[in-house]
């Protein structure tokens, strides 16, 4: 869809006020140009262009026109207000499923590295169980979880500890099962459907999980990004 003037979106919205979305709404575009302070020309002009980008339909009854909102058209609206959502609120949480999955036990390995373990605790705030949660995604929830950049995230640094370099990662706070936890994304990652969550406890022996179970995840607090992160 092309940019949407201000004049044409105010349009949209005083016809879905009057109930477009649902029946067509009667008025003429001298009506229409009185009730949003512009002349019954520019009002006939705004309608034209919404109905050429199928954002509306215009019947005529008469000498009435009836204006219908478009599903693409009510869409507009509703797009509008997730933004407006995000930015007086925050970033939505995002929803994930999956299930439980085991791995390479590469996770007890770098969960138990001091220079990771001093950064998880004083920006976490907790020493976390040694070792990573694997959850195999949905395709849905791989797809959502491509959102995760616009979550506040806590930044945990790369290092180097005896000539070996250890990489960053960014941690999200986060749900399992009504559990809290953390997604941790590590910088250098390889493309994969398996998220992976740290915690205080023992995940699988808190929520008494085993491979295979389905697991609920909540990811990010609504809190907003601050600053610059790499
Ligand atoms: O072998 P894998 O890579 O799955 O595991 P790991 O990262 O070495 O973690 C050791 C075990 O603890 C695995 O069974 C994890 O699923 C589990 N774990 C957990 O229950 N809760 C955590 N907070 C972290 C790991």
């Amino acid at each position: 869809m092309s940019a949407l003037s201000r004049e044409a979106f105010g349009v949209l919205k005083l016809l879905a006020s009057r109930g477009a979305s649902e029946a067509p709404v009667f008025l003429s575009s001298r009506e229409l140009g009185e009730a949003i302070g512009a002349s019954q020309q520019a009002a006939s002009q705004y309608l034209i262009a919404l109905t050429q980008q199928g954002l509306l339909t215009r019947s005529l009854s008469g000498r009435k026109q009836g204006l219908s909102l478009t599903p693409a058209g009510a869409q507009v609206l509703r797009k509008e207000l997730e933004e407006l959502k995000s930015i007086v609120e925050g970033p939505s949480p995002l929803e994930l499923t999956g299930g439980v999955v085991s791995g390479l036990g590469e996770g007890r390995y770098y969960l138990s590295i001091g220079g990771y373990v001093s950064q998880f605790r004083s920006r976490l705030g907790y020493k976390p169980f040694p070792g990573t949660l694997n959850v195999k995604l949905t395709p849905e929830g791989l797809a959502r979880l491509g959102k995760v950049r616009s979550l506040a995230g806590v930044r945990i640094d790369g290092f180097t500890d005896q000539g070996r370099t250890f990489g960053g990662a960014n941690c999200y706070p986060s749900k399992l099962n009504g559990r809290p936890c953390h997604l941790i994304v590590p910088d250098r990652t390889h493309y994969s459907d398996v998220a992976e969550f740290i915690a205080a406890v023992e995940l699988r022996r808190a929520l008494r999980l085993k491979d295979g179970d389905t697991v609920e995840m909540v990811v990010g607090d609504g809190t907003r990004p601050t600053g610059r992160r790499s």
